[in-house]
Protein backbone atom coordinates (compact mmCIF):
# COMPACT_ATOMS: atom_id res chain seq x y z
CA UNK A 1 0.00 0.00 0.00
CA UNK A 2 1.49 3.36 -0.87
CA UNK A 3 0.31 6.56 0.72
CA UNK A 4 1.31 9.76 -0.17
CA UNK A 5 1.13 13.27 0.88
CA UNK A 6 0.93 16.12 -1.50
CA UNK A 7 0.50 19.84 -1.43
CA UNK A 8 2.14 23.35 -2.11
CA UNK A 9 5.19 24.87 -0.08
CA UNK A 10 4.94 25.31 3.97
CA UNK A 11 1.23 23.47 4.15
CA UNK A 12 3.42 20.56 6.58
CA UNK A 13 3.55 17.65 4.30
CA UNK A 14 6.67 16.64 6.35
CA UNK A 15 5.77 17.21 9.45
CA UNK A 16 2.09 15.09 8.84
CA UNK A 17 4.04 12.14 6.46
CA UNK A 18 6.66 12.10 10.47
CA UNK A 19 3.63 12.13 12.50
CA UNK A 20 1.53 9.66 10.56
CA UNK A 21 4.82 6.98 10.70
CA UNK A 22 4.85 7.28 14.64
CA UNK A 23 0.91 6.39 14.45
CA UNK A 24 1.84 3.58 12.16
CA UNK A 25 4.86 2.48 14.62
CA UNK A 26 2.06 2.69 17.69
CA UNK A 27 0.08 0.47 15.60
CA UNK A 28 2.73 -2.15 14.92
CA UNK A 29 2.06 -1.82 11.09
CA UNK A 30 5.24 -2.22 9.40
CA UNK A 31 6.12 1.13 7.10
CA UNK A 32 9.00 2.69 5.18
CA UNK A 33 9.16 6.76 4.65
CA UNK A 34 10.50 8.44 1.83
CA UNK A 35 10.50 12.26 -0.10
CA UNK A 36 11.06 12.96 -3.55
CA UNK A 37 13.05 13.98 -4.78
CA UNK A 38 15.18 12.16 -2.69
CA UNK A 39 14.45 8.66 -1.27
CA UNK A 40 17.26 6.44 -2.54
CA UNK A 41 21.09 7.10 -2.12
CA UNK A 42 21.28 7.92 -5.85
CA UNK A 43 17.82 9.84 -5.98
CA UNK A 44 18.76 11.77 -2.89
CA UNK A 45 22.71 12.35 -5.01
CA UNK A 46 19.93 13.63 -7.65
CA UNK A 47 18.43 15.86 -5.24
CA UNK A 48 20.50 18.98 -5.50
CA UNK A 49 20.67 18.72 -9.48
CA UNK A 50 17.01 18.71 -9.24
CA UNK A 51 17.39 22.14 -7.56
CA UNK A 52 19.68 23.67 -9.61
CA UNK A 53 18.21 27.04 -11.63
CA UNK A 54 17.89 27.84 -15.10
CA UNK A 55 16.66 23.84 -16.01
CA UNK A 56 14.28 23.74 -18.00
CA UNK A 57 10.92 21.47 -17.64
CA UNK A 58 11.35 18.73 -19.32
CA UNK A 59 14.92 18.15 -18.09
CA UNK A 60 13.42 18.55 -14.15
CA UNK A 61 11.12 15.84 -15.22
CA UNK A 62 13.46 13.52 -16.58
CA UNK A 63 15.58 14.50 -13.35
CA UNK A 64 12.81 13.48 -11.02
CA UNK A 65 11.68 10.38 -12.83
CA UNK A 66 15.25 9.23 -13.37
CA UNK A 67 15.20 9.29 -9.46
CA UNK A 68 11.40 7.70 -8.42
CA UNK A 69 12.52 4.74 -11.12
CA UNK A 70 14.89 4.24 -8.88
CA UNK A 71 12.82 4.52 -5.46
CA UNK A 72 10.03 2.50 -7.26
CA UNK A 73 12.27 -0.33 -8.20
CA UNK A 74 14.84 -0.33 -5.54
CA UNK A 75 12.63 0.85 -2.41
CA UNK A 76 8.65 0.71 -2.84
CA UNK A 77 7.35 -2.35 -4.64
CA UNK A 78 10.20 -4.66 -2.35
CA UNK A 79 8.46 -2.91 0.43
CA UNK A 80 4.91 -2.74 -0.98
CA UNK A 81 5.28 -7.10 -1.36
CA UNK A 82 6.80 -7.84 1.47
CA UNK A 83 3.23 -5.50 3.27
CA UNK A 84 4.61 -2.55 4.36
CA UNK A 85 3.26 0.54 4.14
CA UNK A 86 4.71 3.22 1.63
CA UNK A 87 4.64 6.46 2.98
CA UNK A 88 5.65 9.62 0.60
CA UNK A 89 6.38 13.00 0.69
CA UNK A 90 5.55 14.18 -2.76
CA UNK A 91 4.94 11.45 -5.37
CA UNK A 92 3.54 11.57 -8.77
CA UNK A 93 0.84 14.38 -8.42
CA UNK A 94 4.14 16.96 -7.57
CA UNK A 95 5.43 15.98 -11.07
CA UNK A 96 1.67 15.99 -12.80
CA UNK A 97 1.16 19.97 -10.80
CA UNK A 98 4.42 21.44 -10.74
CA UNK A 99 6.21 19.91 -14.72
CA UNK A 100 2.74 19.39 -15.71
CA UNK A 101 0.74 22.49 -14.95
CA UNK A 102 3.50 25.20 -14.34
CA UNK A 103 6.20 23.88 -15.96
CA UNK A 104 3.76 23.82 -19.03
CA UNK A 105 4.75 19.60 -20.16
CA UNK A 106 0.58 19.13 -19.77
CA UNK A 107 -0.99 16.92 -16.87
CA UNK A 108 -1.99 14.18 -20.00
CA UNK A 109 1.43 14.53 -21.40
CA UNK A 110 3.22 13.93 -18.30
CA UNK A 111 1.40 11.36 -17.24
CA UNK A 112 1.88 9.41 -20.29
CA UNK A 113 5.83 10.14 -19.88
CA UNK A 114 5.54 8.39 -16.61
CA UNK A 115 3.58 5.71 -18.22
CA UNK A 116 6.36 5.41 -20.69
CA UNK A 117 9.04 5.32 -18.44
CA UNK A 118 7.88 2.99 -15.73
CA UNK A 119 7.30 5.79 -13.17
CA UNK A 120 3.42 5.94 -12.83
CA UNK A 121 2.60 4.51 -9.82
CA UNK A 122 -0.84 5.34 -8.33
CA UNK A 123 -1.05 5.70 -4.54
CA UNK A 124 -3.57 4.33 -3.19
CA UNK A 125 -4.37 6.85 -0.65
CA UNK A 126 -3.15 10.51 -1.51
CA UNK A 127 -3.61 13.48 1.65
CA UNK A 128 -3.36 17.23 -0.25
CA UNK A 129 -2.56 19.62 2.73
CA UNK A 130 -4.33 22.43 1.45
CA UNK A 131 -3.80 26.72 2.96
CA UNK A 132 -3.81 29.94 1.70
CA UNK A 133 -0.29 30.16 0.37
CA UNK A 134 -0.37 33.58 1.52
CA UNK A 135 -0.25 31.97 4.61
CA UNK A 136 1.52 28.80 4.24
CA UNK A 137 4.47 30.49 2.89
CA UNK A 138 4.92 32.38 6.26
CA UNK A 139 5.50 29.46 7.88
CA UNK A 140 8.87 28.60 5.61
CA UNK A 141 11.82 30.60 4.98
CA UNK A 142 12.02 30.32 0.95
CA UNK A 143 15.48 28.76 -0.22
CA UNK A 144 14.75 26.64 -2.99
CA UNK A 145 13.89 27.91 -6.21
CA UNK A 146 10.14 26.73 -5.90
CA UNK A 147 10.22 28.61 -2.57
CA UNK A 148 11.41 31.91 -3.86
CA UNK A 149 8.86 31.98 -6.63
CA UNK A 150 5.87 35.00 -6.54
CA UNK A 151 2.89 34.72 -5.04
CA UNK A 152 0.96 33.99 -8.18
CA UNK A 153 3.21 30.83 -8.80
CA UNK A 154 2.38 29.53 -5.69
CA UNK A 155 -1.91 30.02 -6.15
CA UNK A 156 -1.80 28.19 -9.45
CA UNK A 157 0.00 25.33 -7.31
CA UNK A 158 -2.60 25.41 -5.12
CA UNK A 159 -5.23 25.50 -7.64
CA UNK A 160 -3.77 22.42 -10.09
CA UNK A 161 -3.38 20.50 -6.64
CA UNK A 162 -7.23 21.25 -5.97
CA UNK A 163 -8.30 20.56 -9.59
CA UNK A 164 -6.37 17.29 -9.48
CA UNK A 165 -7.66 16.40 -6.37
CA UNK A 166 -10.88 15.14 -7.77
CA UNK A 167 -9.74 11.59 -8.55
CA UNK A 168 -11.08 9.13 -5.79
CA UNK A 169 -7.92 8.06 -4.12
CA UNK A 170 -7.61 12.10 -3.15
CA UNK A 171 -8.66 13.56 0.43
CA UNK A 172 -8.02 17.16 1.07
CA UNK A 173 -7.51 18.40 4.18
CA UNK A 174 -7.61 21.89 5.67
CA UNK A 175 -3.71 22.07 6.75
CA UNK A 176 -4.50 25.74 8.28
CA UNK A 177 -5.39 24.44 11.61
CA UNK A 178 -3.38 23.79 14.74
CA UNK A 179 -1.04 20.33 13.93
CA UNK A 180 -3.17 18.13 16.35
CA UNK A 181 -6.14 19.04 14.56
CA UNK A 182 -4.82 18.40 11.37
CA UNK A 183 -3.25 15.21 11.98
CA UNK A 184 -6.54 14.00 14.00
CA UNK A 185 -8.21 14.26 10.31
CA UNK A 186 -5.65 12.38 9.06
CA UNK A 187 -5.44 9.58 11.34
CA UNK A 188 -9.42 8.98 11.07
CA UNK A 189 -9.20 8.64 7.68
CA UNK A 190 -6.58 6.62 7.04
CA UNK A 191 -7.61 4.29 10.03
CA UNK A 192 -10.65 3.40 8.35
CA UNK A 193 -8.97 3.50 5.06
CA UNK A 194 -6.09 0.56 6.81
CA UNK A 195 -9.34 -0.95 8.36
CA UNK A 196 -7.73 -0.39 12.11
P1 LIG B 1 10.29 19.73 -0.61
O1 LIG B 1 10.99 18.43 -0.47
O2 LIG B 1 10.78 20.76 0.32
O3 LIG B 1 8.82 19.58 -0.63
O4 LIG B 1 10.73 20.32 -2.04
C1 LIG B 1 10.57 19.61 -3.17
C2 LIG B 1 10.32 20.58 -4.30
O5 LIG B 1 10.41 19.86 -5.52
C3 LIG B 1 8.96 21.23 -4.24
O6 LIG B 1 9.06 22.60 -4.50
C4 LIG B 1 8.20 20.58 -5.36
C5 LIG B 1 9.27 20.11 -6.31
N1 LIG B 1 8.92 18.90 -7.03
C6 LIG B 1 8.68 18.98 -8.38
O7 LIG B 1 8.78 20.05 -8.97
N2 LIG B 1 8.34 17.84 -9.06
C7 LIG B 1 8.24 16.63 -8.46
O8 LIG B 1 7.94 15.62 -9.12
C8 LIG B 1 8.50 16.56 -7.04
C9 LIG B 1 8.39 15.24 -6.34
C10 LIG B 1 8.84 17.71 -6.38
Amino acid sequence: MIISFEGGEGVGKSTHSKLFCNHLQQRGLPWLSLREPGGSSFSEQLRPLFFEQGLDHLTELLLVLSSRRENITKLIEPAVAEGRIVVIDRFIDSTLVYQGVLGGIGVERTRQIMELTGTWREPDLTFVLDIDPARALKRIRPGDKFENQAIGFHEQIRKAFLELASQKRHVVIDADRKHEEVSRDILAVADSFLHV
